[in-house]
């Protein structure tokens, strides 16, 4: 009997075809999976299940799995996955980090320009019919030659950032973990600083591209965000709880901080209500990796570690084994 293969939603289909041509392949309804309840049913009728952020594969679910040999996010992260839990019943976890980096870095800088030059403001204001000639006085934003960049994360996409950043002139800082390698420093540039909060004292825009874990979660605080100051933007392409979203809003309404360009959410889908009547708040629903050449390489990434762990081989992209 062929493997049975969860994807717990649609997908895009090149990835879906080529699990179908060997597996007996199930695609879930979109959101159906976003619950442990409906996870915990399911689960134990699949030998791989094909992931998304979205869907919580809690302790729970791993307990109720009986023949899971592989969870495959599709995703670079996997804070949505009890990784522990998934070792302890030697069910692998494997993610797809890399081939995201470029289109990621491409949203953080789209929202970074944004905000910079306050875009969904203008666009509103000449739609709604006000345009009236060129204004000296009219939307003037941050001009990003000479500005000082902070990236939270300085791993692939914070890296990525940083190059766009190069070529727009601006002044690189960073923080993370561990300093980066001294040949990653020199061909961006980058300042190393030893903390978040002097990171956001120093930097005109802060830029969040880190993964979240224990030690990122609502990094970005009050402190931080009144170190980041009245002119400051906050960018974030990264996950939302790094953010601590409730002081952010507060923030925004009070003028702690200038803008923020937000593609993440802290407890998505839900959005902290006061963030939608901030007006220097550019929102967009979590499309950072979201181009069609980036999504079928994420989806055929997540194929190949399926495929490696039923056939017992090396699994390409295990986060856990
Ligand atoms: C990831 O890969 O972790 C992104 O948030 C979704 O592309």
């Amino acid at each position: 009997m062929a493997n049975r293969i969860l994807i717990t939603e649609p997908i895009i289909e090149e990835p879906v075809e080529a699990l179908r041509e060997q597996y007996d392949v199930t695609v879930g309804e979109r959101g159906y999976y976003d619950k442990v309840a409906h996870l915990k049913q399911d689960i134990s009728r699949f030998d791989a299940v094909l992931s998304l952020l979205s869907n919580p594969i809690t302790e729970e679910v791993i307990e109720a799995a009986e023949s899971l040999k592989i969870i495959a996010n599709l995703a670079a992260g996997y804070d949505n996955i009890d990784v522990e839990a998934a070792r302890e019943a030697s069910i692998a976890v494997a993610n797809t980090p890399g081939v995201l980096t470029e289109a990621t870095a491409d949203a953080t800088f789209a929202l970074l320009l944004s905000a910079a030059r306050r875009l969904p403001e203008a666009e509103q204001y000449l739609r709604e019919g006000h345009f009236d000639g060129w204004d000296p006085l009219g939307f003037l934003g941050k001009e990003l030659n000479g500005s000082s960049l902070g990236i939270f994360g300085m791993g692939k996409i914070g890296t990525a950032v940083a190059r766009r950043a190069r070529g727009f002139g601006m002044d690189i800082l960073y923080h993370n973990r561990n300093r980066v390698n001294p040949s990653v420093e020199s061909e961006v540039d980058a300042t190393y600083v030893e903390s978040v909060h002097e990171l956001a004292e120093k930097s005109d825009i802060l830029c969040l591209n880190c993964p979240l874990n224990d030690g990122t979660r609502h990094a970005v605080d009050q402190p931080v965000l009144e170190a980041l100051g009245p002119e400051g933007i906050l960018v974030n392409t990264a996950r939302g709880a790094v953010v601590d979203e409730k002081a952010l809003a507060e923030a925004l309404h009070t003028n702690v901080i200038g803008a923020a360009a937000l593609d993440v959410f802290e407890d998505e889908p839900a959005i902290t209500d006061a963030l939608f009547d901030a007006p220097n708040c550019i929102m967009t629903p979590h499309i950072g990796s979201g181009t069609n050449t980036t999504r079928l390489k994420m989806g055929m990434l997540a194929v190949n570690s399926i495929k490696a762990a039923l056939n017992n081989e090396e699994i390409p992209n295990v986060v856990s084994g």
